[in-house]
């Protein structure tokens, strides 16, 4: 019986999918729990790069289980595209991939209507990656969503899209001044989707627990990551899901008492993409600097990310929410392109020291870092294969960020390579 958990400890791409890959050398079953396909998980092997967006990153390991989980939210035209994609890559999947019949659909009026959403706001816009992630989790919660497992009953299906747009094609004709979607029109595209589905389609949160029952290993894959967490996240600049540890057992369907390790990602600095308060975001060289040597653009949007100093003030408070009993730092080699580190440990927020996480956001606009400064190392670090072969300035800078945050490392990844990373304690 071994769960794995590995989620992201910031604002995401922190880089769990390379990290989950180097985990599914050894799980049966690597399963995505929340979120949708506004995630992009890279995994780079040799020269080829993969970035997945709804199916597990485990499906780049021949033989590993990859399910799509009941909190997960799925567009079945970007999961169509996506397993071709893979499969004219080289890839088995429709016989890896089982996809729960609990978990909800993304419709074309869930994008439409998170486009809207995002220009009516202006300036105070989410920054989403526009992909109907929120409308679809807030059909969920208010019981008018449309599940997997509809598309194999046509006629509750036609019925529940009627009563889906109701009320939404009354908001796009007189708020937006748009055409209404034909219920029926929907219907018969998500029909066409069936016989792909149908064999994959499973009650994966059963599948995992017998998994566990046998003795065998899940990994989870979290997506988005704690600071865009909608309850504990910088809300309302969050997303709509739980990506943080209580989302596994809600979105996967494993009792908590099965997840034995907690494992939590953070780059060696931090990134954002997208709007909202980000303490210690540098716009300036430095920034610019990071940006380029870890080619911080989004791997689902394309857009630039907000660049800044690891800020241990968050990532302390995230740890210790998520209850992580081991700690992954990414990226470590961009760090080789400053000249000195800055490590944020403590706010000054309206002329007051403050050393925890503030609840209020207004407290986190006013924040202003306060830094520790470390010295740099200035070589190439991608070589290296143990801590022990880091320069010591990075040894040094490891072993602050471990002891600050409290929980040991069991991989420092030195480069996106499969091969690039030094592994510690994993299974530990
Ligand atoms: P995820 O969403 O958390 O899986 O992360 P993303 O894949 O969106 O973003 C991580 C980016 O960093 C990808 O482009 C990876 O190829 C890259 N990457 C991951 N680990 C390393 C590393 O150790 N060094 C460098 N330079 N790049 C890395
Ligand atoms: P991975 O799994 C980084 C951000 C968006 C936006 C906010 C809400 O690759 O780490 P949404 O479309 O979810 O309603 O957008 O969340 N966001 C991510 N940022 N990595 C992601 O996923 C993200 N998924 C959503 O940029 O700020
Ligand atoms: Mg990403």
């Amino acid at each position: 019986m071994t769960a794995t958990v590995v989620l992201g400890l910031a604002w995401g791409d922190e880089g769990k999918g390379r990290v989950c890959d180097a985990l599914a050398t050894d799980a049966d079953y690597v399963s995505r729990y929340s979120g949708g396909n506004n995630a992009g998980h890279t995994i780079r092997v040799g020269e080829e790069e993969f970035v997945v967006h709804l199916i597990p990153s485990g499906i780049v390991r021949e033989g590993v289980i990859c399910t799509v989980g009941n909190g997960v939210v799925v567009n079945p035209e970007v999961l169509a595209e996506e397993i071709s994609s893979l499969e004219g890559r080289g890839i088995s999947v429709r016989d890896r991939l089982k996809i729960d019949g609990r978990a909800h659909l993304i419709m074309p009026y869930h994008i439409r209507l998170d486009s809207h959403r995002e220009k009516a706001l202006g300036k105070a816009k989410i920054g989403t990656t526009n992909r109907g992630i929120g409308p679809t989790y807030e059909d969920k919660v208010a019981r008018v969503g449309i599940r997997v497992q509809d598309i194999f009953d046509e006629g509750i299906l036609r019925t529940k899209l009627k009563a889906a747009l109701r009320e939404k094609n009354a908001i796009f004709t007189n708020v937006y001044d748009e055409e209404p979607y034909d219920p029926d029109e929907l219907a018969d595209g998500l029909l066409r989707h069936g016989e792909l589905l149908e064999p994959m389609v499973a009650d994966t949160g059963t599948m995992l627990r017998d998994a566990l029952e046998r003795g065998e290993k899940v990994l989870l894959e979290g997506a988005q990551a704690t600071l865009l967490d909608n309850d504990f996240g910088t809300y309302p600049f969050v997303t709509s899901s739980n990506p943080s540890v209580g989302g596994v057992c809600v979105g996967a369907g494993i009792p908590p008492r099965e997840l034995d390790q907690i494992i939590g990602v953070t780059k060696a600095y931090t990134t954002r993409v997208g709007d909202g308060p980000f303490p210690t975001e540098l716009s300036n060289e430095i920034g610019d600097t990071i940006r380029e040597a870890g080619h911080e653009y989004g791997s689902t949007t394309g857009r630039p990310r907000r660049c800044g100093w690891l800020d241990l003030v968050a990532v302390k408070w995230t740890a210790r929410l998520n209850g992580i009993t081991h700690l992954a730092l990414t990226l470590l080699d961009v760090l080789s392109a400053v000249e000195e580190i800055n490590v944020c440990v403590g706010y000054e927020i309206d002329g007051q020291r403050v050393d925890v996480y503030p609840m209020h956001q207004t407290d986190l606009h006013h924040a202003k870092p306060v830094y520790k400064t470390l010295p740099g190392w200035g070589v190439d670090i991608t070589g290296c294969r143990m801590r022990g072969d880091l320069p010591e300035a990075a040894q040094d800078f490891v072993g602050f960020v471990e002891a600050e945050i409290g929980a040991p490392l069991c991989m420092i990844s030195v480069g996106p390579e499969r091969d690039q990373a030094i592994i510690e304690r994993i299974g530990a």
